[in-house]
Order: C-alpha cells, then sequence, then structure tokens
C-alpha cells in the first residue's frame, strides 16, 4: 500500500473517532443513554397502558375527560405510521386494558363489554370472551392464560379465566397494577409499594415504595422491570431494593419497550419515543 494512502486513511479515520467532547441526552438507565426522537400527541388525554406487538405496533390506551364524563379509548400507531387511530369494533369509552401475549402473536383488549381480540387482516376488534365480571385490566402469561383484575366486591381482585370460569388469585386483594414477566412472576403496586409474587413462592416480596396517583405501568425490559407511575424507577429482577430512580422524565404514565429497546414514555398529553444513543465520553 502507498504510504501517502495509508496516511490519508489514517487521518480519515482519526476525524471519525474525534468525537465531541460532551455528550447530552435526555435520559439514562445504567450505562444507557436515550434521546427523544418522536413525539405523538395525545390532545388532552392521558396514555396509560401500553404495548408494542411483535411486528412493532404500538397500542396504547388514552384516559380523559369529556363533556360525557371519562373515557377510556384505545388507539394504535401503526408501524412506520406517526399518526395514532382508534382500534374500531372497540365499546366507546370503556376499553380500559390491553394485553400482548407473545407467543401466539395475538393482541387483547380489556373492556367493559368482555376481551376482545385484534384483527391484523381487517384491523379491527372482535369479541372473543364476555366473562361475567366489570374487567379493569387484562395480563397474559407466557403460556397464554389470561387474567383480568375487577372490582366486584369494591377492592381490586386478580382472577385467572379458565373458560367461561374465573378463579380468584387470592393475596391480590387491593391492587392498583399488576403485570406478569415471562416466567409467570406478578409484580404488583398496592398503596404506593411494589411486591412481587414469584412463581415458586406462595408469598409476596416487598421491593420497595413507588409514586402512585392513580395511573401507571409495570413492564419488563431484559433482567429489569420498570414501574411508570409518576416517576421511573426499575430495578434488576434479581436485586432485593431499593428501586432506582431515571431522572429527567416528564410526569410519567406508561412505559413500552420495543423489541429493539427502544421504548416509549406515556407523560399527560403525548407519548414520547427514547431512541438509545451512542455516546463516547473522552477521558479528561
Ligand atoms: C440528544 O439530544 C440533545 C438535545 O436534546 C442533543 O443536544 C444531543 O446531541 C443528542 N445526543 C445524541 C447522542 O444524539
Ligand atoms: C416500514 O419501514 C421499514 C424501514 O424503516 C421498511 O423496511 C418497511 O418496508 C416499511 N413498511 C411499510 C409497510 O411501509
Ligand atoms: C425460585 O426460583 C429462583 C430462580 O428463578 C431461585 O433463585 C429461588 O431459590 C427459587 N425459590 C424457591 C423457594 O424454590
Ligand atoms: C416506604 O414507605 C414507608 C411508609 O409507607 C416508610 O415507612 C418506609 O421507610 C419507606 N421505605 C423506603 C425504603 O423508602
Ligand atoms: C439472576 O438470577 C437467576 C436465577 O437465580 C440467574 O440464573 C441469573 O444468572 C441471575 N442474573 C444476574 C444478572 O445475576
Amino acid at each position: 500500500m502507498n504510504i501517502i494512502f495509508f496516511l490519508f486513511l489514517y487521518i480519515q479515520m482519526c476525524f471519525a473517532f474525534d468525537i465531541p467532547q460532551t455528550c447530552k441526552t435526555d435520559l439514562t438507565i445504567d450505562k444507557d443513554h436515550y434521546n427523544v426522537t418522536k413525539t405523538y400527541n395525545t390532545g388532552d388525554a392521558i396514555p396509560t397502558d401500553a404495548h408494542f406487538d411483535g411486528k412493532g405496533n404500538l397500542f396504547f390506551v388514552v384516559f380523559g375527560r369529556n363533556f360525557n364524563g371519562y373515557y377510556y379509548d384505545v388507539k394504535v400507531i401503526k408501524r412506520n405510521s406517526s399518526e395514532a387511530e382508534t382500534v374500531p369494533g372497540l365499546p366507546e369509552r370503556e376499553s380500559y386494558s390491553i394485553a400482548v401475549d407473545k407467543k401466539e402473536s395475538k393482541v387483547y383488549f380489556g373492556t367493559s363489554k368482555g376481551i376482545y381480540a385484534y384483527n391484523y387482516e381487517s384491523q379491527e376488534a372482535i369479541l372473543i370472551n364476555k366473562p361475567d365480571i366489570q374487567l379493569n385490566s387484562l395480563l397474559v402469561d407466557k403460556d397464554g392464560n389470561k387474567y383480568i383484575t375487577g372490582r366486584p366486591d369494591g377492592f381490586e381482585q386478580l382472577y385467572l379465566l379458565a373458560g367461561n370460569e374465573k378463579i380468584h388469585y387470592k393475596g391480590f386483594d387491593a391492587l392498583d397494577e399488576v403485570a406478569v414477566d415471562d416466567k409467570n412472576n406478578f409484580y404488583y403496586i398496592r398503596e404506593e409499594k411494589f411486591f412481587v409474587l414469584k412463581s415458586n413462592l406462595s408469598h409476596s416480596v416487598y421491593i420497595g415504595n413507588v409514586s402512585y396517583e392513580g395511573l401507571g405501568q409495570i413492564t419488563f425490559h431484559q433482567d429489569n422491570v420498570f414501574v411508570a407511575s409518576k416517576t421511573l424507577s426499575y430495578i434488576h429482577k434479581n436485586d432485593t431494593g431499593p428501586m432506582k430512580r431515571v431522572s429527567g422524565t416528564p410526569e410519567v404514565t406508561a412505559i413500552a419497550f420495543d423489541r429493539v429497546g427502544n421504548f416509549v414514555l406515556g407523560t399527560k398529553g403525548k407519548l414520547l419515543k427514547y431512541e438509545a444513543k451512542e455516546c463516547y465520553q473522552r477521558k479528561n
């Protein structure tokens, strides 16, 4: 190789690695840096319960209030779209919850009129089950079992659905938010305390305190469990606590990770998409 050419290449490489001295990003989780790359407006409504399906579509519930009172409606931002659309076929104002069955690649909606499934061909929701309970949220575990929460006695309780039967899950009374991970461990918030019921244990374990004001979401990414309820906090599943707090977020009400590890945060009036950024820091 010609020495001049070699020098030229060398200089090019130096330039390529001549990176900015300060790296500013919007937030940091452990050693990973993220910037907001997109904002989806939701008007006066607050996004809650956000979930990506396996295809990259983002489903979420919006909670709001207008002249008719409170409403919960399900929206979708389809992959490659920047507009949120209402999912057709669902009961208006009373569609509270979304669950993604990763095993079967299905999306379900929990509503006051029953459980609906998303039909990818017609792109609408279709009623599949009408449990005789006022349903507030819906979960699907790793084996595809469905769980609902409802409050027949005034306290939010958890039930496993088995066909048309519902089996009361004891120990979950008066819960505020609940989610199940890919090992069937249940994580839940009750009275601003965060607990886990591991699939192989018979009693819950207290993890830490979280803020909670009526809207929030628990989700999982790799070995971390995240709680978005006003503040954003997280903990490695093997850790015993306390929770770690992510700084630099607005007041959050929803969180969902996509397959590559980028995520959205819900806050009043919008969903913010955060993408991982390479951040080189020069040592002094
Ligand atoms: C992240 O966004 C900020 C502006 O909010 C910008 O100054 C910074 O350069 C971005 N960082 C990266 C690594 O893209
Ligand atoms: C969506 O975008 C990806 C790349 O970002 C592209 O490969 C794909 O073809 C697009 N899909 C549609 C339906 O436009
Ligand atoms: C439950 O499983 C975890 C690993 O997932 C293990 O560390 C723990 O010891 C198990 N506990 C019991 C009581 O078997
Ligand atoms: C959690 O909150 C309780 C009050 O509800 C308080 O007594 C306790 O010290 C808090 N624990 C931590 C680790 O902050
Ligand atoms: C967490 O615990 C599980 C089960 O005990 C173990 O297999 C895994 O290696 C642990 N992960 C870390 C990062 O410590």
